[in-house]
């Protein structure tokens, strides 16, 4: 029989600063009242310049850990889902296996921008349920904020940076990620996209001067393509779980725009109490948005052992998907472990890795000279 893939640890980080649409208002041509009552977003959170998706990815991870009760070197699998990652490469998956010390994980980045989350959700499954792995990491981070045209109102009054993760084990009790279903549609290729720095236009003192760097966006065309199949993609999943919407306790929708998550719920029949919205607090943080108002559902009592849910979400590419989950929490602790409180030698062992890798090169040049 193969293991079942369950959820047992979740965490969440976002930066301390708080921009509101008051603030924007006093720097664009915008209002409060226009912000809320077209996207529902009230504030969102800021990364300041120590702060970037590595690092709150990494404190996302370690809280999440630290719920899972799981030490970090026994991760088999980090996967992060990223659309503004640290650097084209490295994967910033890689940057966190260091900095948690996750000293035998594979790591590597995904890009199906803010659905990222839920097809990394599912590849870590699967891996499970496969039996090749035994835990994984999933993560979905993002300094937007980086990003955006804050020049352009149309776009920079949508995101906000965060990260958000979910440990995933092993058992064989039934329970966990129960379907995921994973679409696309390269045609929208152009309704959202950040246009250069990547092979097909390099960075040039042109893409500077002409914007081509930040975040393009046709808003009306992505509304309209949002709510179309958020509700189908989660009915599509249900249905494949072998549940009906009425078995469902919980939605947790990409927090996109509050619009967008009540038109699906409409056309989906599903009361505004079995849907979890946050948005109005972060604004969009794309991968990260559903852990993070995972996160929040938990900590309101929305979320009890033996629920069914669903995560659902959309985004550039164009991507959607939605995955339904028998949620159980966090497995019995055995003994209690502070994935934390070793984070010195983590350092140590990265420093004295790069060290060693030094001195090796030293050895090696000395035998093979001519190298
Ligand atoms: N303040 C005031 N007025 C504004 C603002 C603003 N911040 N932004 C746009 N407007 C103006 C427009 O210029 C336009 O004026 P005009 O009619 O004179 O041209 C008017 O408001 C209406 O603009 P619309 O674009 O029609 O507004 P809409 O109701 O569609 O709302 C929005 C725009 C909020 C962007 C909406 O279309 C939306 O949420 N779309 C989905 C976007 C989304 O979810 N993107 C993330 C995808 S996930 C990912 O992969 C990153």
């Amino acid at each position: 029989m193969s293991p079942y893939a369950h959820i047992t640890g979740w965490g969440m980080s976002v930066p301390q600063h708080v921009l509101t649409n008051f603030d924007l208002a006093q720097r664009l041509d915008t209002t409060d009242e226009w912000i809320r009552e077209r996207t529902g977003i009230a504030e969102r959170h800021i990364a300041d310049a120590g702060q970037s998706s590595a690092t709150l990815a990494t404190e996302a991870a370690l809280n999440a850990l630290r719920v899972a009760n799981l030490n970090p070197a026994e991760l088999d699998l980090i996967i992060v889902a990223t659309s503004s990652p640290e650097h084209i490469f490295p994967a910033t998956a890689c940057l966190v296996q260091d900095q948690i010390g996750a000293v035998k994980a594979g790591a590597f980045d995904l890009l199906a921008a803010c659905t990222g989350f839920i097809f990394g959700l599912n590849m870590a499954s699967q891996a499970i349920r496969s039996g090749s792995i035994q835990s994984a990491l999933v993560i979905g981070a993002e300094t937007l904020s980086r990003l955006v045209d804050w020049q352009d109102r149309n776009t920079c009054i949508l995101f906000g940076d965060g990260a958000g993760a979910f440990v995933l084990q092993a058992s064989p009790e039934p329970g966990g990620l129960l379907s995921a279903v994973m679409r696309s549609d390269g045609s929208g290729a152009d309704l959202l996209s950040l246009p250069a720095g990547g092979s097909r236009l390099p960075a040039s003192l042109e893409t500077v001067k002409t914007g081509q760097h930040y975040i393009h966006m046709n808003g009306r065309e992505v509304f309209r393509f949002a709510t179309r199949v958020m509700t189908q993609s989660t009915k599509d999943a249900v249905a494949q779980a072998n549940l009906k919407i009425e078995d469902i306790h919980l939605v947790v929708p990409h927090q996109a725009n509050s619009r967008i998550i009540e038109a699906a719920m409409r056309g989906l029949d599903i009361p505004h109490e079995r849907c979890m919205i946050n948005v109005e607090r972060y604004g969009n943080t794309s991968t990260a948005s559903i852990p993070i108002a995972t996160c929040e559902a938990i900590q309101q009592g929305r979320l009890q052992a033996g629920d069914k849910l669903v995560f659902v979400g959309f985004g550039a590419g164009l991507t959607w998907g939605a995955a339904v989950a028998h949620w159980t929490g966090p497995f019995l602790p055995q003994r209690q472990v502070y994935p934390t409180s070793y984070r010195l030698w983590v350092r140590l062992r990265s420093f004295l890795r790069r060290l060693l890798r030094r001195i090796e090169g030293w050895l090696w040049g000395r035998k093979y000279p001519e190298i």
